[in-house]
């Protein structure tokens, strides 16, 4: 009789007495068909790239024997502006949600940020299934593996077509964080991994004192983005603090001593007295001839007497004269200033500081600025993009997200998931996304600090069973109103009829929601009585197109499949 083979784990994760103790392979025993089929198989195995035990996790499962959808809780609904956009925050597991995003919001998130579990094993918690995973955990890589093999599986189908995914993490799942990403999203479409500088001074620990973080980020296909341009700081912003008829720009030397020497870059300029001044032997302009000739005439070149030039005259001694090029702002803003992958203006110890300003505790969130930073540099073309963090924490993301649109004007929304470990949600997120919308006091500063305006929708996650009962018939249609809703972001209710539902939104949109082919006459009375352009989904049991029925009316409805996840489970409990 053959014996099982038995898994092989990777060695990483097995303790010494579970590898000494492991049955043995009695490979004598086994038929050469068996033995054909092993290499085979072997033969197939991965031979580059990451390895883990995979761990069953209790959410995923629930997620595919119900349907996972979200619950609203109208009482923690914030408004502030009709014409501002709504933003969505849910409590619960981002795995659970990340489920429902991918029926509701495929496709159309154009940046996400997350800050999962680090998984150091001391200190910040990771739990897998409820447990604490420490230190000791053989399991530990796996289990964090696990975790975030699914949830960036989900999130890989969101982004959009120039989407692009930003992931703090540090040294202790870095690699293999890295490998699972280059699988996931191709490395060919790895943009960088950033290093931040997480605080400055301090000496703790034994070797090394950690002062740094990364940031992964990928694009959903890099060949459809933009390139990257930095914001531009004040800091950089003041040094342009001279202005003609063409607009702010700042004075630099034609010469710099540090330049490499190329030939065509060492001759002689003729100054206003008529004297000619070059750089010295082995030492070169930093334009052409050709190209300060040009600027010459574009009146681009500033002249400049000095007893400290470092030019020389035709003589071989120090010139009298200086030479300035004039670099205008509007030429660097069209541009760009292209970002370096190491980011040392947000340290952890500000982000402290500015949820102290709300009168807010929690202990490690990230800064408002290194979110605002990425968003800029990744969308600076755009300011109406939807942002989601699915490991929101204190809710930095839509913080950061509230506050750029304030200042630049932006439609930008976001979309934040955290579960409530701690009350986390309920008592840091919740609050702090309140008091940035709301005006609030600031004790720290004991002043009033404006508002941010924004809407917000707060869900929870829930299920749908999937037996034909009455009770889960109707939450079944509920639910997937709901979810329709947010697919569209269209909340308001216009009609209610027997078999269908209208809603639209403050852009003029409207969704009609049918629930029964026999609404349908009734429902196309309604849209011509409105006149206005719909996005229309039929529940219908069985598979036949519905394009005929909506042909008088086509001008003025698009007609959209529902969701098949939704679809399959109405079918199965109405059916
Ligand atoms: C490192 S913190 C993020 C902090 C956040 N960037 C901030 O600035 O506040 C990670 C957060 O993810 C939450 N979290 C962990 N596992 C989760 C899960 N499976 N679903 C949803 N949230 C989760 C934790 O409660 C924790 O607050």
């Amino acid at each position: 009789m053959a014996v099982p083979l038995q898994r092989v784990k990777s060695f990483g994760e097995i303790k010494e007495n579970e590898w000494n103790n492991r049955p043995k392979e009695n490979y004598s025993e086994w038929t050469k068909q068996e033995l054909i089929r092993e290499i085979k198989k072997l033969k197939k195995r991965k031979k580059y790239g990451i390895l883990w035990e995979d761990k069953p996790e209790k959410v995923a499962e629930l997620c595919k024997e119900k349907l996972p959808v979200l619950e609203e809780e109208k009482s923690k609904e914030i408004k502030t502006d009709e014409n501002k956009p709504i933003n969505i925050l849910i409590e619960g597991d981002n795995y659970h949600a990340l489920s429902v995003l991918n029926y509701t919001h495929k496709g159309k998130i154009d940046v996400i940020y997350i800050d999962p579990p680090y998984n150091t094993g001391n200190g910040e918690t990771f739990k897998y299934n409820d447990k604490i995973v420490d230190k000791e955990d053989a399991y530990r890589h796996s289990k964090w593996l696990s975790f975030m093999n699914k949830r960036l599986r989900l999130a890989k189908n969101l982004l959009s077509r120039r989407g692009i995914i930003f992931i703090s993490i540090g040294e202790d799942e870095i690699a293999q964080l890295k490998l699972l990403c280059d699988e996931i999203f191709d490395e060919s479409n790895r943009i960088t991994i950033f290093s931040r500088v997480t605080k400055k001074g301090g000496s703790k620990g034994r070797f090394i004192s950690p002062a740094i973080d990364y940031i992964l980020v990928y694009a959903k296909n890099i060949k459809q983005l933009k390139n990257f341009k930095a914001p531009l700081t004040e800091e950089y912003l003041k040094r342009y603090n001279k202005k003609d008829s063409k607009g702010r720009y700042l004075e630099k030397g034609l010469y710099q001593s540090s330049l490499d020497v190329r030939p065509n870059q060492n001759y002689f300029i003729e100054c206003p007295d008529g004297t000619k001044v070059s750089p010295p032997d082995g030492k070169v302009f930093r334009w052409t001839k050709e190209t300060f000739l040009k600027n010459l005439k574009e009146g681009n070149i500033i002249f400049k007497k000095t007893k400290n030039s470092p030019l020389i005259d035709e003589n071989g001694n120090k010139a009298k004269w200086n030479i300035y090029t004039k670099q205008y702002l509007s030429s660097i803003e069209e541009k760009g200033y292209v970002p370096n992958n190491f980011i040392d203006s947000f340290t952890n110890t500000s982000a402290t500081n500015e949820i102290k300003e709300l009168n807010i505790n929690f202990r490690y969130p990230k800064p408002v600025g290194l979110i605002k930073y990425l968003i800029q540099l990744s969308f600076w073309y755009n300011k109406n993009i939807t942002v989601l963090d699915f490991f929101a924490g204190s809710g930095t993301t839509g913080h950061a997200v509230l506050e750029l649109n304030n200042e630049d004007g932006g439609n930008r929304r976001f979309i934040l998931v955290t579960n409530n470990e701690n009350n986390i949600c309920t008592d840091v997120c919740y609050p702090r996304i309140k008091k940035v919308i709301e005006k609030f006091e600031s004790e720290a500063k004991n002043k009033l600090v404006n508002n941010r305006p924004g809407g917000l929708k707060y869900f929870k996650t829930d299920f749908v069973d999937a037996e034909p009962t009455d009770l889960n018939k109707k939450k079944l249609v509920n639910k997937s109103t709901e979810m329709l809703c947010l697919r569209e972001d269209c909340f308001d209710l216009v009609k209610e009829a027997k078999h269908f539902k209208i809603f639209k939104n403050s852009q003029d949109k409207y969704l009609g929601i049918i629930y029964d082919d026999g609404g349908i006459e009734s429902f196309k009375k309604e849209v011509k009585k409105l006149k206005k352009k719909f996005v229309v989904y039929v529940f219908s049991l069985d598979e036949s197109a519905r394009e005929e029925e909506f042909e008088d009316v086509a001008e003025m409805v698009e007609l959209k499949p529902i969701p098949a996840v939704i679809l399959n489970v109405y079918r199965r409990i109405f059916k």
